[in-house]
C-alpha cells in the first residue's frame, strides 16, 4: 500500500492544530501507520530540505524547522501521497484553496502549518530518514473493507 511522509510543522504544533490536521486525514480514510513528536535536528533539517539547499529561504527553512517540536508522521492508503498533498493545498497559504490545510490555517509562506512529501521517491527518503522500519506499525483495521 502507499505510503507518504507527513509533518506537522513548528507553527501548527504552536497553534495547537495536530488533532485537527490528524482528524482530516483519519475521516478521509487514510490509516495512520507511524508517528513520533520531535525535536528537528540541523543535520536531519538539512537532509529533509536538500533539494532546496541553493534556494534563498533554505537557510530560514531549517532554522523554522528546527525552532521547535514537530510532529512526524507515516499515513497510507490508495493515493495517499497526491491526496495528502491536494488536502494540504498549495506552498503559500494565501493561494491555497479554502477547504486545504494551509488554505484554512496559513497565513504566509514560510509557516504554512505542514509537510507532505511530493511523490513516490520523496516519501520513501523522507519516511527512512525520519522513522527507523521498526516504527512504522502494520496492523489491520475492520474500517478497510467498509472503504476498498
Ligand atoms: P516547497 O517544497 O517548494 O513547498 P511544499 O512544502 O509545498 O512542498 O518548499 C518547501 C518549504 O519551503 C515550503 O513549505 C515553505 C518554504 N518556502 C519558503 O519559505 N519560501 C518560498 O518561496 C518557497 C517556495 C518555499
Ligand atoms: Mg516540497
Amino acid at each position: 500500500m502507499e505510503r507518504t511522509f507527513l509533518m506537522v510543522k513548528p507553527d501548527g504544533v504552536q497553534r495547537n492544530l495536530i488533532g485537527k490536521i490528524v482528524t482530516r486525514f483519519e475521516e478521509k480514510g487514510f490509516q495512520l501507520v507511524g508517528a513520533k513528536f520531535i525535536h528537528v535536528s540541523e543535520n536531519i533539517a538539512e537532509q529533509h530540505y536538500a533539494e532546496h539547499k541553493e534556494k534563498p529561504f533554505f537557510t530560514e527553512l531549517v532554522d523554522f524547522i528546527t525552532s521547535g517540536p514537530v510532529f512526524a508522521m507515516v499515513w497510507q492508503g490508495e493515493g495517499v501521497i497526491a491526496k495528502s498533498r491536494l488536502m494540504m493545498g498549495k506552498t503559500d497559504p494565501l493561494e491555497a484553496l479554502p477547504g486545504t490545510i494551509r488554505g484554512d490555517f496559513g497565513v504566509v509562506k514560510h509557516k504554512n502549518i505542514i509537510h507532505g512529501s511530493d511523490g513516490r521517491e520523496s516519501a520513501q527518503r523522507e519516511i527512512s530518514l525520519f522513522f527507523r522500519e521498526e516504527e512504522i506499525v502494520e496492523y489491520n483495521k475492520l474500517l478497510d473493507s467498509w472503504i476498498y
